[in-house]
């Protein structure tokens, strides 16, 4: 994972280019961060725990340099101490590194036995000591790097500092990000474009096994044999729209609350024109299964597709973990469509799953929020969401648009496939036109959520359930409250509970559970019954018109299938933002996450 940034100015102080650029970069990582650059011929080094903000305490006024490198990290091997913080210099070599060195402890063995010896406990390090072992074998740091590049296995994004060039930075890539942003006078290496935009937005896009020489007038890139290589040179023009938290206290209620607006807009293109505008949705008539791979809450958006492409298209469809699917039997058919989601594009394991896909010359389609993001580049059709940016490591909006986008794609392969009736469309459409008008009283029941919030926030664990749609829309409220409140919660499917985890609840456990399929919800009413004897504490999630005493009740609405899961996670959000903000969390940037994996 981390960020990774480096600049090169003819005339300009560079410090306020890698401060912007890491800060921006956050979302990669935040445990961690360093700056190195040339001050008087000499190269300083600044390390410190935890966020960019500390790393900029450290940096005086007078601090000033025309070449520099940076790196914002989450930690994976090492912890996050500043020792393991990066840069790292070995030798004539200071670099910073995103990615994973997979075979070091064989470099790190070969290096200890030429002599060098290790401070660290990273890969970065030894990534580094590489470098300075070519560098010196051959004197020449192309050579260095090219030989590098046969050597070390797994990902790596870096960028270089050697001691004694103040006219030079070096960068070089495989399987993590990498740019070459280009301005006047200056250049600028990122692990994004959209880090850098306040500075330029023309760049080039590294690919794997590339490298490249970069001066204050001059970006040379070659492949890993040294040959010069005639790169395109793009420009970023999507709109860039400085974000503020307005008068929210944090991203994550700002982006909980801009739902309405998101879904609506994700939707419009697809809704505004009835059945016409619906079927410039891709057409999935001609596959005869779908598969939907992704990771955390946007793996979750993929449960809710499988439940609509089933249960309503009758339609095959199996979810993955991007994870799990990389490695494993998937039984590949050109008959399968595949649907990769995600928020940021570059997940790691989902670019990975996506590969694999390709390489096999096998349809996909991508569902993305970020634009010009890595998949964006390999999917053969993309869908974006119109989440804009989501600031927050828990994602809330980007999730929404992704279940708007899924639920419209399933309903227009029911209007193809005749699984609905036209009419039966026409009613969903209706539906989601009104969308804002179901999502906003939801949204403004704040005191409901406050008042469950002081009831569980001093839990230690807390169970979710449901069935069908509502287990999985459950297993997206246990996700929220564990990323940002720390309390240990799980999803169930309610009818498994007494399978094993019964055991666990005790007196006053919080079960909460949504309860919105007429079919289904007798069912579920009997398994919250069966938790309640066993003294836990029930909040329930319906559409349905209960009153038993015995369940705290939030309302919502009823409605279609295809929209129910947009109302249903609302609560469950609600209920984690404001169970975490009573505990104090850094609800933004919950300890040990980041918003971005871009290691797998
Ligand atoms: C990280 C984030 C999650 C996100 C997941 C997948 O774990 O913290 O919020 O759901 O990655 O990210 P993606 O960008 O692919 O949707």
């Amino acid at each position: 994972m981390c960020g990774i940034v480096g600049a090169i100015s003819k005339d300009k102080n560079i410090l306020p280019i890698l401060i912007t650029g890491l800060k921006n970069l956050e979302y990669r990582g935040y445990d961690s961060a360093g700056v190195a650059y040339f001050e008087n011929n000499k190269i300083c080094i600044t390390k410190v725990t935890g966020k960019v903000d500390n790393l900029v305490q450290k940096i005086s006024d007078d601090d000033s340099s025309k070449i520099g490198i940076a790196h914002t990290r989450w930690a994976t091997h090492g912890k996050a101490t500043t020792v393991n913080a990066h840069p790292h210099k070995v030798g004539h070599i200071t670099i910073v590194h995103n990615g994973i060195i997979e075979n070091f402890e064989e470099i790190k063995e070969k290096l200890s036995q030429c002599g060098y010896s290790f401070k660290t406990s990273t890969d970065s390090e030894i990534a580094a000591a590489l470098l300075n072992y070519y560098y010196e074998e051959y004197n020449n740091i192309e050579k260095a790097i090219e030989s590098f590049m046969k050597e070390a296995k797994g990902s790596y994004a870096i960028s270089l500092l050697i001691d004694n060039d103040q006219n030079n930075l070096y960068c070089l890539k495989k399987e993590s990000p990498l740019i070459i942003a280009t301005g006047n006078n200056f250049n600028i290496i990122a692990s994004d474009i959209r880090a850098i935009l306040k500075y330029t937005n023309k760049y080039y896009i590294l690919d794997d096994f590339e490298y490249a020489k970069v001066n204050n007038s001059e970006i040379i890139i070659k492949n890993s044999k040294g040959l010069v290589l005639n790169k395109e040179l793009k420009e970023y023009t999507h709109e860039n729209k400085e974000n503020s938290k307005g008068h929210y206290k944090h991203y994550m209620l700002k982006e909980i609350m801009e739902q309405s607006k998101t879904i609506a807009d994700t939707a419009i293109p697809y809704i505004d024109d009835g059945i016409a505008s619906l079927l410039t949705m891709p057409d999935l008539t001609k596959y005869n299964a779908i598969d939907i791979v992704g990771c955390g809450t946007a793996y979750h958006a993929g449960l809710v597709a499988k439940y609509l492409f089933q249960e309503i298209t009758n339609t095959k469809c199996n979810v993955y973990l991007a994870s799990e699917y990389r490695y494993q039997n998937n039984f590949l058919s050109k008959d399968t469509l595949t649907i990769f989601i995600s928020q940021s594009g570059e997940t790691a394991d989902t670019i990975a799953a996506l590969k694999l896909v390709k390489s096999n010359n096998l349809p996909s389609l991508g569902i993305i929020n970020v634009e010009n993001s890595s998949m964006t580049f390999l999917v053969d059709q993309c869908l974006y969401t119109k989440a804009g940016s989501e600031i927050a490591v828990a994602s809330t909006k980007a999730y929404t648009a992704q279940v708007t986008m899924l639920s419209l794609l399933a309903l227009s392969h029911a209007y193809r496939n005749k699984t609905l009736k036209e009419k039966e469309v026409l009613e969903v459409l209706k539906e989601f036109k009104n969308i804002s008008n179901l999502i906003t009283p939801l949204l403004d029941k704040k005191n409901i959520y406050q008042s469950i919030a002081k009831e569980i926030y001093n839990e230690d664990d807390i169970f979710y359930i449901g069935r069908g749609l509502d287990y999985v829309l459950s297993m997206e409220g246990a996700l929220k409250l564990k990323e940002i409140s720390y309390i240990h919660s799980e999803a169930y499917a309610a009818g498994e509970l007494k399978h094993g985890t019964i055991s666990l609840v005790k007196k006053n456990t919080p079960v909460l559970c949504s309860a919105t399929n007429d079919k289904l919800n007798p069912k579920t009413v009997s398994n919250l019954k069966e938790v309640l004897a066993r003294g836990a504490k029930v909040y329930l999630i319906t559409d349905d018109s209960y009153n038993d005493p015995a369940f705290n009740i939030i309302n919502i609405p009823k409605a279609n299938i295809f929209i129910k899961p947009l109302l249903i996670v609302i609560p469950y959000q609600l209920i984690a933002y404001y169970t975490a903000d009573l505990k104090g969390t850094d609800i933004d940037k919950p300890k040990n996450l980041a918003k971005s994996v871009t290691v797998e």
